[in-house]
């Protein structure tokens, strides 16, 4: 009886510590297993869904260039304001558009619109640009990056997952305009 007692309460001491190691595995195994499926979700999260409004077409007067702000969508929800991005919209002539990346084509710094002479400026290192984004002059080695556009109701979507990359010459990033049904 003494042994039986003995042999169950071993038993359970065993199937506690399975169960126990089991709990902490499965703890570690969650963000590991995120981590290896993070290519696959962020995927899924940048596909059809990545056309973002930047806001109505009445918030950008033809002839001007506007700052305008997104919400990244592969941020995760604990980033906060991180995830605002700014953007420069050109409002060409009120048919064409032009969104540009906040960033210099140098080494990133955010460049400011100068209306009184038409040129995007970088306080970094002096870079400059002309108003439909080619370079003007400075260390940059060619013009802003630009987004996808579209219109759809009214508001003017920009194609935010899809960033365009140093190796994109501006010829093939100029006028990504998508027409939309
Ligand atoms: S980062 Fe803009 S000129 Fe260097």
């Amino acid at each position: 009886m003494i042994a039986d007692n003995g042999m169950s309460r071993r038993t359970m001491l065993v199937k506690l510590g399975f169960l126990l190691n089991g709990i902490v595995g499965v703890f570690l195994a969650v963000p590991i297993v995120r981590y290896l499926l993070s290519p696959v979700i962020r995927e899924r999260k940048t596909g059809f869904e990545s056309w973002l409004s930047l806001g109505g077409l009445e918030q950008f007067p033809a002839g001007q260039t506007r700052l305008a702000t997104y919400h990244n969508p592969v941020v995760n929800a604990w980033d906060g304001q991180t995830g605002d991005v700014a953007c420069w919209v050109r409002n060409v002539d009120d048919q064409n558009f032009q969104v540009f990346a906040i960033n210099c084509a140098h080494l990133g710094c955010p460049v400011r619109w100068f209306p009184q002479s038409n040129l995007f400026m970088c306080p970094c290192h002096g870079g400059a640009y002309y108003q439909d984004g080619s370079r003007a002059s400075g260390p940059p080695e060619r013009g802003l990056f630009q987004y996808a556009y579209k219109i759809a109701n009214g508001a003017l979507l920009i194609k935010a997952g899809e960033m365009p990359t140093p190796g994109q010459p501006v010829a093939e990033t100029a006028g990504t305009r998508t027409t939309c049904a």
